[in-house]
């Protein structure tokens, strides 16, 4: 007789916890206090933030990091260090956090979305060229849950059209694409420190680069327009007010030591609930690029079948595993180029400025993920390996009492 699942009052396969999000110990205590009594708690004269900057830059491989307030921000701050303006276009994936769009149209510019590849959920390099206009000005590709996209094709396809690539690596921190981190593989790339991310100060952001250039216009886009080493009044450029504050930076540089050792932890346990879950029919986790080196695992991801599972909808399979103790949810609702606010706010930009109105770019394989896509939080990946059966175990009970 199949068991009954706990969804339906049955017992749950756990009642325990899995680990908590974030996790600290008495060295960002210490970090936080030190700060505090040093009486400096700004970054114009502290030497939190800057020692952060060259942690985190040096760890990414990159040259230069220019910290600021969150990771909406360090998007902003990029595409206004590159003078992306009114009415340019900048093409991205319609599968991320609001954030990266809403950057874009900030500053006065359209996104353009190119679907999604149903193997990785990450830009599809093929559907790129297609919407590459006189207007197109930079590429922004998201490293979605960590897994790096494709940059040797968007960075070539960049390249052969005079674009600029600007990494949304806020969901990847320490992930590796063919043995280099990501963040300056292209020519800016921004991270976040939100309280969900992999490393946190409760919010932050930071923007890496390895030409000086950019990191120069950054900084200056960060500290009101000033200029790096000119006068404090003296303003080159009309921007605001982006600086992260020391505090976070203190906290940040201790979550820093702690990255390596929770990546290879997370993609460990990724590994085996890979070979154990697609065990499962109708359950597919999302497999990594072989030229990834290290995904970063901020999310675990799976593409469900309902076929499989008697014709329930993914959403109902998430709501039974959640009953078994299991933190599983679909992931974003809607491809951003369907978006109510981006749409309308795309529009605006277009009658402002007199240019042809353009239909919701298409993004088929973007629905697919938004319907059947799920998601486990990477603070599950710090489970113990019996942690791991048991979502195993839980995803087989559901499996066998609707299949
Ligand atoms: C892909 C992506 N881009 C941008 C952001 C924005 O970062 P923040 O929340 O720090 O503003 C986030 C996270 O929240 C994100 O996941």
């Amino acid at each position: 007789m199949r068991e009954r699942l706990a969804i339906e009052g049955g017992r749950p396969v756990r009642t325990a916890p899995f680990p908590a999000w974030p996790q600290w110990t008495e060295a960002e205590e210490r970090a936080l206090l030190e700060t505090l009594r040093s009486g400096v708690w700004w970054s114009y004269e502290g030497s939190q933030v800057k020692a952060f900057e060259e942690e985190f830059a040096a760890y990414h491989d990159a040259a230069y990091g220019v910290a600021c307030t969150n990771g909406s921000a360090a998007l902003e701050v990029c595409l206004r260090a590159a003078g992306i303006d009114w009415g340019d276009e900048v093409i991205t994936t319609p599968y991320t956090f609001i954030a990266t769009a809403n950057a874009c149209l900030l500053v006065g510019a359209i996104p353009r979305f190119a679907d999604i590849s149903l193997s990785t959920w990450n830009l599809d390099p093929e559907r790129i060229e297609a919407l590459i206009t006189p207007r197109t000005k930079a590429i922004l590709p998201v490293h979605l849950g960590g897994e790096p996209a494709d940059m040797d094709a968007i960075c070539a396809i960049a390249a052969r059209h005079g674009l600029l690539v600007i990494e949304d690596a806020c969901q990847a921190h320490g992930a590796m694409w063919k043995g280099r981190k990501v963040g300056a593989l292209g020519d800016m790339g921004c991270f976040s420190f939100q309280n969900s991310k992999n490393i946190t100060a409760g919010e932050g952001g930071i923007v890496l680069t390895n030409s000086a250039e950019w990191a120069d216009k950054c900084w200056s886009v960060v500290n009101v327009g000033r200029g790096r080493g000119g006068a404090f009044y003296e303003h080159i450029g009309l921007a605001s007010n982006y600086r992260m504050v020391e505090w976070s930076a203190a906290v940040l540089r201790v979550q820093l030591t702690r990255l390596q050792e929770q990546t290879e932890r997370r993609a460990a346990n990724a590994a085996y609930l890979d070979e154990a879950l697609s065990e499962i029919p109708g359950l597919n986790p999302v497999r990594s690029d072989p030229r990834t080196t290290l995904c970063a695992y901020h999310i675990y991801r799976m593409l469900y079948e309902p076929e499989a599972f008697g014709g329930r909808p993914a959403g109902e399979f998430a709501r039974a595993m959640r009953a078994e103790g299991i933190p599983i949810a679909l992931g974003y609702p809607e491809p951003l180029s369907q978006q109510e606010v981006i749409v309308k706010r795309s529009r605006f930009i277009r009658e402002r400025l007199g240019l042809p109105q353009q239909a919701p770019d298409p993004t088929p394989a973007c629905e697919e993920v938004c319907a059947r896509g799920l998601w486990m939080p990477q603070r599950v990946l710090l489970g113990s390996r019996e942690d791991m059966e048991d979502i195993v175990t839980a995803a087989r009970k559901v499996y066998a009492a609707w299949s």
